[in-house]
């Protein structure tokens, strides 16, 4: 069966992933406690040292694989490299992987991040998961996060269920596949990523 697997980053066509790490505590503290973003996410710790411990947790948690969202280079810029300041633009996670299906969440982009970031972040995360040999995906959407549903159902994820304010997806291989293909022009390459840790 399929595993969920860190890697220390993920380069797609305009964005790359690099792996959340300690550095990344304040970013990711401002984006979840942010009203304009937060409000069908559930509630972290207002406190930044708990998403530092979180984030201390996740590193040694070798069942989930959690992302920050960068630019690649800015608009005009030259491509970033690391030493020049990087554009965080959100966040992404892979968790509970269930035979061959895995789940994906914790999906934000701060207010402003370019109308490319949802679809190519989207693409990046269920072809990483596809690499790692997974074929379908499930996920959970909050009651009322209209646009949200709307953007996987366009994906062709398939609505199974609701329990508890949460509508539950999941999108099978072959409708996976078929995004990848339609919104190709998003992600032409493909990805490439560093050596799993
Ligand atoms: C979830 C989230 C990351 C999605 O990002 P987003 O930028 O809002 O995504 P959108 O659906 O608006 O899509 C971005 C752009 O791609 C376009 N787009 C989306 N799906 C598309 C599709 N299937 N085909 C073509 N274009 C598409 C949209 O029209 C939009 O372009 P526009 O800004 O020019 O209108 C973001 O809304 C967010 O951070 N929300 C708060 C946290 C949250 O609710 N997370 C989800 C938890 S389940």
């Amino acid at each position: 069966m399929p595993a969920i697997q860190k890697t220390a980053w993920i380069t797609g066509h305009k964005l790359r992933l690099r792996n959340a790490g300690e550095d990344a505590a304040s970013f990711i503290f401002n984006l979840r406690q942010d009203p304009q973003r937060n409000r069908h996410m559930s509630a972290t710790s207002p406190k930044l040292e708990d998403q530092r411990q979180w984030l201390a947790r996740y590193a040694a948690d070798e069942s989930q694989a959690y992302f920050v969202i960068e630019a690649l280079r800015d608009v005009g810029q030259p491509a970033a490299s690391d030493s020049s300041p990087r554009s965080l633009l959100g966040t992404v996670r892979l968790y509970d992987a269930q035979d061959d299906s895995f789940c994906w969440g914790s999906w934000m982009l701060v207010p402003g991040a370019p109308p490319f970031a949802a679809i190519e972040s989207a693409l990046m995360v269920y072809r990483y998961a596809l690499d790692l040999g997974f074929r379908a995906a499930h996920f959970e959407v909050q009651q009322g996060n209209f646009a949200v549903c709307r953007f996987h159902e366009n994906f062709g994820a398939v609505r199974v269920g609701e329990e508890a304010g949460q509508i539950q997806y999941t999108l099978n291989h072959e409708r996976m596949l078929e995004s990848l293909h339609r919104y190709r022009k998003f992600l032409p390459s493909g990805i490439v990523r560093a050596p799993f840790i």
